[in-house]
């Protein structure tokens, strides 16, 4: 099984990505030995702001389908968005605006695990609604979600260490077994 995983973040510290990595870790570790996970990095598809000039003069840039290719190479996904003023970050929403306009079905029907993370008391629930809300239109088949509040609190050194997140974490990528 081949799991990928996004951060919505191009912060090159992101908690977000932070929380990608230790699901990752515990889901090829624990839940699904065997399974290999592939870590996207969102600035790696980082294009011109999106607008229909841009389009209609020189197509969609190469990583909106690149990313695309990724998601069909695997098997599900799991995301954590940034919460910024209570939606998307501007660089995942630009590339979910360009992916969309090669064909509205983005996630190709991956089960999906979404996650969200902060330092406040929310742990981006705000972003995770816009998300959740959106998901079936673009192709998510969401098992599971989480937000996860007060993000350095409850991880040192990349790892949770807070018991009921870290039972909560794990009940999330359990729905992800095949
Ligand atoms: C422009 C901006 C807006 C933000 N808005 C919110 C917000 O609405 N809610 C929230 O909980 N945190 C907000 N934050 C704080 C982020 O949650 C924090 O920067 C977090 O580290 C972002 O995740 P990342 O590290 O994965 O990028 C905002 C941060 C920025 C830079």
């Amino acid at each position: 099984m081949k799991l990928l995983g996004l951060a919505a973040s191009n912060s090159r510290r992101s908690i977000n990505g932070q929380l990608i990595a230790h699901a990752a870790d515990i889901f090829t570790t624990e839940i699904e030995p065997g399974a290999s996970a592939e870590i996207l990095d969102l600035n790696d598809y980082e294009m011109p702001i999106y607008s229909i000039d841009r389009q209609n003069e020189g197509g969609i840039p190469a990583p909106a389908q690149r990313f695309r290719d990724r998601i069909a190479a695997a098997d599900a996904v799991i995301l954590s968005f940034a919460e910024h003023n209570g939606t998307y970050s501007v660089a995942y929403k630009n590339l979910f605006d360009w992916a969309s306009r090669i064909d509205r079905n983005i996630y190709q029907d991956r089960p999906a695990v979404l996650f969200s993370t902060s330092p406040g008391g929310r742990g981006g629930a705000g972003v995770l609604d816009v998300a959740l809300r959106a998901a079936p239109r673009f192709g998510m088949d969401v098992r599971a979600h989480l937000a996860v509040p007060s993000f350095n609190d409850v991880f040192t050194d990349g790892k949770c260490v807070d018991p009921e997140t870290s039972r909560a974490i794990r009940a999330a990528l359990q729905s992800l077994r095949g």
